[in-house]
């Protein structure tokens, strides 16, 4: 019965995708543009938000078509990186979410926090670690597909 909604995963993974990168860049531009006002890390905290949610949900839906998937030494390896860069990505941008919280000055007008921006450039480098094990997943060792 399942398996005629499988694979489900790739239905989910573009809009964590989308929602952390474009979140990201709402938030750099918001604390790197002269002018920039506070709408625009209001708005990139909620894409990362629910780009946040959209990580679990991708997660879940990968945990059930990884059911699928054969055995191989190779896939398992892939898998396996693709799982621990998930993780990551929890961590990253739930620090990312949790820090303005912790320390209100970190966004007081005219600060630039490096470290923050470091963490979100980490932050966007995992998204595009995670995308391209995915498609390693599908197109190179034909997972979901053959
Ligand atoms: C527990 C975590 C995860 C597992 C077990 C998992 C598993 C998989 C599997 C088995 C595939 C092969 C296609 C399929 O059969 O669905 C895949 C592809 C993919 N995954 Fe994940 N995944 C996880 C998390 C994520 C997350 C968090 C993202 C993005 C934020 C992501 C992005 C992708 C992408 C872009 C593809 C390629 C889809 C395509 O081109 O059709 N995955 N994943």
């Amino acid at each position: 019965m399942i398996e005629s909604f499988l694979p489900l995963h790739p239905r989910f993974v573009h809009f964590p995708i989308a929602l952390l990168l474009v979140g990201a860049a709402f938030v750099a531009g918001g604390l790197l543009r002269p002018g920039a006002t506070e709408r625009w890390l209001w708005a990139g905290r909620w894409l990362i938000f629910l780009g946040w949610i959209g990580v679990i949900v991708a997660g879940i839906t990968g945990l059930v078509d990884q059911s699928q998937a054969s055995d191989t030494p190779a896939v398992r390896d892939t898998i396996n990186l693709h799982i621990t860069a998930g993780i990551a990505l929890l961590i990253v941008f739930g620090l990312a979410l949790y820090w303005p919280l912790k320390d209100k000055r970190l966004w007081r007008a005219g600060s630039r926090p490096w470290s923050y921006l470091a963490l979100l450039l980490l932050g966007v480098l995992l998204v595009l670690v995670e995308g391209w094990l995915g498609g390693q997943l599908v197109y190179t060792l034909g997972v979901g597909v053959r």
